[in-house]
């Protein structure tokens, strides 16, 4: 199956020493199975809460031995080999996303990397973010199809920056810069404080041209 855009973007984020992939809230698990054609790849760990989900992936998948099909919210997981880990959130919404990150926290070291890509509250999960030890290795937004999905790739290694709350690279680039535009659109009808921030910071952020 070909990838969509979104996926085969995100597919990129991964790093090579490392041999797990969790695809979690895989739904038609895509993202996951991509990782199938990469020697170094052992296990790709493919976890939905959603029993039909799961069922339809055992009848696709189970007879593949380095496939690994879980039945379980991301918050309940169980990652028993540090720093060897990708981890993969996307489609979900940024509280969901918050919770996961929370209480995956203590069983993940300073090599794992964790991908995600909310589709809502993503101001709130940068607020909890910039709170935590989680730094960013690399941040940014796709447009596909008119839509818009920011990502934000993390580590618990300090070598990383600090998350800061609005975001930097993410405003970088032709897809942040329409991005950003698309967003002064949409928040200028929100009237909470938090949104109004966000508002006025993506205001005085300078356009640099594009010719
Ligand atoms: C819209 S799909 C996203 C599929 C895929 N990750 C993508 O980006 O194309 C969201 C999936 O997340 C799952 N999900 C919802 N809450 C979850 C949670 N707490 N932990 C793991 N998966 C969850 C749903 O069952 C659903 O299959």
């Amino acid at each position: 199956v070909a990838l969509s855009k979104r996926l085969k973007r995100f597919s990129e984020y991964y790093h090579n020493d490392h041999s797990n992939i969790w695809d979690i809230g895989c739904d038609h698990g895509l993202l996951g199975l991509s990782f199938l054609n990469k020697p170094s790849v052992k296990q790709i760990n493919l976890v939905d809460p959603s029993l039909p989900v799961v069922n339809n992936l055992k009848d696709s998948y189970i007879t593949i031995p380095r496939i690994n099909i879980i039945h379980s919210k991301g918050q309940d997981l169980t990652i028993p080999t540090p720093n060897q880990n990708s981890l993969f959130i996307a489609g979900m919404g940024g509280l969901e996303i918050k919770g996961i990150l929370q209480k995956l926290r203590p069983q993940l070291g300073k090599e794992d990397r964790v991908f995600i890509s909310p589709h809502r509250h993503v101001l709130e999960i940068r607020e909890f973010l910039k709170d935590t030890d989680y730094r960013l290795v690399e941040e940014g937004v796709l447009e596909e199809d008119g839509h818009y999905y920011p990502y934000l790739y993390l580590s618990l290694n300090s070598q990383f920056q600090e998350i800061s709350l609005y975001g930097k690279e993410m405003w970088s680039g032709v897809e942040g810069q329409k991005y950003r535009s698309y967003l002064i659109g949409h928040l200028s009808c929100h009237k909470n404080l938090a949104s109004q921030g966000y508002l006025n910071h993506l205001k005085s952020l300078i356009s640099p041209r594009i010719d």
